[in-house]
């Protein structure tokens, strides 16, 4: 049985791509999922999965070699896909040190943890090895707006922010390691994910859960950043086929072919909100574009991001399935019906965390 060390599996991304793998692969596979459970991390997003015998949860740090090399120790790892680390923007301009330490020392440990495990003595990989480090697009940096201009996986790297800073860091660790060793490895830098299970500290989810309470809409400098969406679904399917299928060493670059400016995305969300909420629902009343409200801007803030997906579609067959109608839509419902849920990560420090963040802006 292949077994799969997933890292970070409680966040967003990590809980949508082990619900995707079960539902993909059942019984046939085992996960096993290394979590410190920061604000981010959520045991509630595994509900579903977590009474299988294929799957186990291990409370520990990244940081901790020794707690690392024990589950290398305990299980037979084929597969170690790297979600763990410090992932927003706002909160690495103001605590850069927790982004280096989890994102690069962490993504260290990782690496060194891997390599002890599956390194034959006479310095070849065991067989059907791989380590599957999740990176972000902005490493390359901004974009202009220029539609014609594209990230690709040549795009030379040109980190912002501290948190972007300490990915490219941790993407160059991974390099080093293929480079010197012949490591086993995959990169893939992708776009802006949303779908359900996404913290609301992130534009998508904060929109609709301050809209439905008729709470202001705190766009940041003129709203005209763009990004590029896409759904969280398609990012676990593209995992899976480079963890799959990925020649090795090689980085591929995954986006939704969907860019939009933030000021655009918060009229579609006030848009279907209106749509899907019933007429007698109170929230209807709440839902109305006077919240928008334009704040100061985030320090450093990158304009333009947006990748072409061309090496993945064309050396795997990946491209972004889901169009934004149908995600937002998705997404929106989803959030309709987990309802506690968000009660749930918007009560204690995401008060503390909410006040801070924005009441100077
Ligand atoms: P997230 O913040 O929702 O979840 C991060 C998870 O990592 C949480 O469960 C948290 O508890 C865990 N974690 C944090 N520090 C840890 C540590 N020291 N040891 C063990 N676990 C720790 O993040 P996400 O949005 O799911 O992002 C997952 C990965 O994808 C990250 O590497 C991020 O850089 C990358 N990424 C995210 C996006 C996006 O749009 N969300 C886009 C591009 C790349
Ligand atoms: P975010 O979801 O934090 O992702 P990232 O910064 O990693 O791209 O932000 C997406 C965009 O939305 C970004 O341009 C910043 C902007 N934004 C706002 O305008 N208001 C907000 O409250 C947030 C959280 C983000």
């Amino acid at each position: 049985m292949r077994t799969y060390l997933v890292t970070g599996g409680a966040g967003f991304i990590g809980s949508n791509y082990i619900h995707y793998m079960f539902k993909k692969y059942g019984d046939s596979i085992r996960i096993i999922n290394l979590d410190a459970l920061t604000y981010a991390g959520n045991l509630e997003n595994l509900r579903d999965v977590e009474d299988r015998g294929n799957y186990t949860f291990v409370h520990g740090d990244i940081c901790d070699r020794e707690k690392v090399s024990s589950i290398f120790a305990e299980y037979d790892i084929h597969r170690v896909v790297h979600f763990a680390a410090e992932s927003h923007v706002d909160r690495s301009i103001e605590d850069p040190d927790a982004f280096v330490r989890t994102n690069v020392l962490g993504t260290a440990v990782m690496l060194g943890c891997a390599k002890a495990a599956w390194e034959e003595p006479d310095g070849s990989f065991k067989e059907d090895r791989k380590f599957l480090h999740v990176s972000t697009d902005e490493v390359y940096g901004s974009l202009p707006e220029d539609p014609n201009a594209y990230f690709y996986e040549t795009t030379p790297y040109d980190p912002h922010s501290p948190y972007s800073a300490s990915k490219a860091s941790s993407d160059f660790l991974v390099k080093a390691y293929m480079d010197t060793y012949k490591f086993p490895a995959n990169i893939t830098n992708c776009s802006n994910n949303y779908g359900p299970y996404q913290f609301p500290e992130k534009l998508i989810p904060l929109m609709i859960n301050n809209a439905l309470q008729g709470k202001d809409l705190p766009v940041y400098g003129d709203g005209k950043n763009v990004r590029d969406w896409l759904f969280v679904e398609d990012h676990a399917k593209a995992i899976d086929m480079v963890c799959e299928d990925g020649r090795l060493f090689e980085t591929y670059n995954v986006g939704g072919h969907n860019e939009k400016q933030n000021i655009e995305i918060i009229h579609i969300i006030l848009d279907v909100l209106r749509e899907e909420l019933s007429e007698d629902d109170p929230r209807r009343a709440n839902i109305s574009e006077d919240l928008i409200t334009y704040v100061t801007d985030r320090k450093g803030h990158d304009r333009r991001y947006a990748i072409a997906p061309d090496k993945i579609k064309k050396d795997l067959g990946w491209y972004p399935e889901t169009a934004f109608e149908e995600g937002i839509r998705k997404t929106i419902k989803w959030f309709f019906a987990n309802e506690d849920w968000m009660k749930n990560v918007t009560s204690g420090d995401y008060m503390k965390y909410y006040e801070s963040m924005y009441k100077d802006r």
